[in-house]
């Protein structure tokens, strides 16, 4: 539930169970199908993963399935300890509570996932620089990292001002416009309301609007070059106007660099 004020929009909504209730379709087969895709295509054999802002590890499980060693991490207490109990017995798989914005694992990865939609939270540049500067931190020479973030031309034009979901039998009544999130930087802007018990909630979504062209230039300027982009969790071809998705992949550049922060 909404703990305080002071308290950032993506430290309670994504901690409390009615975010899980809503994105339920986002489920373990989605993400198998994904990850299958990715291992298939880039020929991964035995990778050292990081799974950053891992929800409840279906991305994580899915990569551990087929032999590579993950290590999943998450703000949310009540994803990473459900993470836990979900997918236990698995010695090569791991979950840790962290915060992307500050990070250190004291440990290197051949490769970091950030999957649906789990970056652009911030109202200011200098804190998504910040969270591609300890991804790069921690990547091994030749790492790669698998942004996977909504593309923004596809989904403002199917933007739906307002709607009511059932699910689990609460009503979700949901808001979603395109505005300032502060400091000019322009973004999504997602409320949900309901009632359970007698009481009403309110939480807020808020993620930037981020194209593939800001994207590209802000893994540039933290060390990273964009090797492949796909549209969809098929890995069908990125198209601006039709894929729903924009999966980029980009590789940690050796040179001009310095991860220490
Ligand atoms: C849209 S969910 C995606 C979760 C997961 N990747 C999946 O596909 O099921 C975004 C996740 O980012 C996590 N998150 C948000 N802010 C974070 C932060 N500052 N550091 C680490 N994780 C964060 C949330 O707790 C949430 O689990």
């Amino acid at each position: 539930m909404p703990k305080s004020p002071q308290h950032k929009w993506y430290e309670t909504w994504f901690d409390s169970p009615h975010y899980h209730r809503l994105y339920g379709h986002r489920n373990t087969k989605e993400a198998s199908t994904f990850i299958k895709g990715l291992h298939h295509k880039f020929g991964w054999k035995r990778l050292q993963l990081l799974d950053l802002a891992c929800g409840k590890g279906r991305h994580s499980a899915a990569a551990a399935g087929l032999g590579h060693s993950v290590v999943g991490m998450d703000l949310s207490p009540n994803s990473i300890a459900d993470a836990k109990k979900i997918h236990t017995g698995t010695s090569n798989l791991r979950f840790v509570e962290g915060n992307m914005l500050d990070f250190d694992l004291g440990e290197r990865f051949d490769g970091v996932l950030n999957l649906f939609t789990s970056f652009g939270y911030f109202d200011n540049l200098s804190d998504h620089l910040a969270v591609l500067k300890r991804i790069r931190h921690h990547l091994n020479v030749d790492g790669f990292l698998i942004l996977d973030f909504l593309n923004v031309e596809f989904s403002l034009a199917r933007l739906i001002p307002s709607e009511t979901l059932n699910r689990g039998g609460v009503d979700y009544i949901i808001s979603r416009s395109f505005g300032d999130l502060g400091h000019g930087i322009p973004g999504f802007i997602k409320t949900i309301e309901f009632e359970e018990d007698g009481t009403l909630y309110s939480f807020t979504e808020r993620v930037s609007g981020m194209d593939r062209v800001a994207l590209t230039s802000l893994l540039a300027e933290t060390g990273f070059v964009v090797f492949d982009t796909f549209g969809n969790y098929d890995l069908s071809d990125w198209k601006p106007k039709e894929s729903p998705r924009l999966i980029l992949c980009a590789r940690a550049l050796d040179t001009g660099f310095s991860s220490t922060m």
